[in-house]
């Protein structure tokens, strides 16, 4: 029971490039920060706990980061408006209570050493780890291009050393520049091996409790869910239909659980979508549609890696392929769809005939039903799964419209929790489940 049950680096990996993908300009940003957060944190000598602290702060930093047009402002060197994703991301995050400590990082991350910040702190009232975040953030922005050539390292170490005493700790800026002199700690941010680098770097997080990994990923699909405000509790209602319909078909509640968490995280590719394509009234071009049609094919990468939840991104991303081969974007058949991949399309079709969108309302019962068995018929989706939902009509069309906003959902999530620690033998069960 002591044992350490859940490790969280992959799924914080996985977390951390679904907020990259909100601007494809800035790849990588969250796992480089991380990669020279690190190097300075073992520098001065943090120890595990801290390093700990450092490591998710930085991989999750601009998770409150909501549109695109913010993204830029980022980009903005010294921008006063930065508190703003600032306070976002400590407002989401201290809703987990684990994370406090990195909620709380998170919030001062853009706090500038000589003062003069919306929350009023200076110099050592700023977390130790919020100075060092920024100052790797303020580094990894102005390296933008990638190119990591002597001119272009130059210009960046000199922007830098203007800042020292204001924008950061100059005892910071020492340890950077240091470290910045050997060619190798800017080939280190390179694609190529930064990876494995950090996970040298990382020390190894592990949880005793799934309600933690639940708790981030109802943060993320709140951060997935935002960047429309028609499909606010989307991901929230996707989960839950798929839940109650796993539990009817006979899962075992781990596999219900399972299934919950890829229902919460089906859409993450959508982090890659424009919001003035998701959000567009009228007729989307073909381009468009293109585009849109790509959010499942990051969904299924991005959850690829989460070693503990082996199976998690076929559940989750197969929600527009078809049994008849005629879905998107594997064009994978009825051989390829497990019963979980089928009640996640199910479950993903249900919810958004039911919600309003952009160009219409949502649809009435009898619509509804004749869609969905329009569809089972077709070939497209699972007929058995169709009708167990349309027999229990009235109960799946309450469970989504009675799904609270992720605030106001917090407290009842942690009042209605049985068990917060899982066993150790269940834990590998529900792994050996999810094959
Ligand atoms: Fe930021
Ligand atoms: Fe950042
Ligand atoms: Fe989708």
């Amino acid at each position: 029971m002591n044992k350490p049950l859940i490790k969280l680096n992959h799924l914080i990996h996985s977390l951390s490039v679904g907020i990259d993908l909100v601007s494809s300009g800035i790849l990588r940003h969250h796992k480089n920060v991380a990669l020279i957060a690190l190097k300075i944190g073992n520098v001065i000598g943090l120890d595990k706990k801290e390093l700990e602290v450092l490591f998710i702060a930085s991989m999750l930093h601009d998770i409150g980061v909501v549109s695109q047009k913010e993204r830029k402002l980022i980009e903005v060197y010294d921008s006063p408006r930065n508190y703003i994703h600032a306070c976002e991301g400590y407002r989401i995050l201290k809703s987990i209570p684990t994370f406090n400590d990195v909620a709380k990082v998170i919030r001062h991350h853009h706090d500038k050493w000589i003062g003069d910040n919306r929350i009023g702190t200076k110099e050592y009232e700023i977390p130790l780890a919020s100075q060092i975040i920024f100052l790797a953030d303020r580094v990894d922005i102005l390296s933008k291009q990638k190119k990591y050539t002597h001119e272009a390292t130059s210009i960046v170490i000199e922007r830098i050393k203007e800042s020292s005493g204001t924008l950061f700790n100059s005892e910071l800026v020492d340890i950077f520049l240091d470290l910045a002199k050997s060619k190798s700690f800017w080939l280190d941010l390179k694609e190529n091996f930064s990876d494995e680098l950090l996970k040298e770097l990382t020390p190894e997080i592990y949880t005793y409790s799934l309600d933690v990994v639940i708790d981030l990923c109802y943060a993320m699909a709140y951060v997935i869910d935002r960047k429309s405000p028609f499909t606010s509790k989307h991901s929230q209602r996707v989960a839950t239909v798929a839940r109650e319909l796993s539990r009817l078909m006979g899962f075992s509640p781990s596999e219900q659980r399972q299934i919950f968490l890829a229902g919460l995280l089906h859409d993450i590719g959508k982090l890659a979508i424009p919001e003035e394509i998701i959000n567009k009234p009228g007729a989307l071009t073909k381009t468009e549609i293109d585009i849109i049609m790509s959010h499942t094919y990051y969904t299924y990468h991005i959850l690829k890696h989460l070693k503990d939840f082996p199976g998690i991104e076929k559940w989750a991303a197969f929600h527009h392929e078809k049994l008849n081969g005629k879905g998107y974007p594997f064009g994978i058949d009825y051989h390829d769809m497990s019963v979980g991949a089928r009640i996640m399309a199910v479950s993903d079709i249900f919810t958004a005939l039911t919600e309003d969108r952009p160009y219409r309302k949502g649809m009435d019962e009898s619509n509804v039903r004749k869609i969905m068995n329009q569809m089972a018929s077709g070939g497209e989706i699972d007929q058995d799964i169709t009708s167990l939902l349309l027999d229990n009509y009235n109960n799946f069309h309450h469970i989504v419209m009675s799904i609270e906003e992720f605030f106001s959902s917090i407290e009842n999530r942690k009042n209605g929790r049985s068990s917060t620690i899982v066993e150790l033998d269940s834990w590998e069960k529900l792994k050996l489940n999810f094959q």
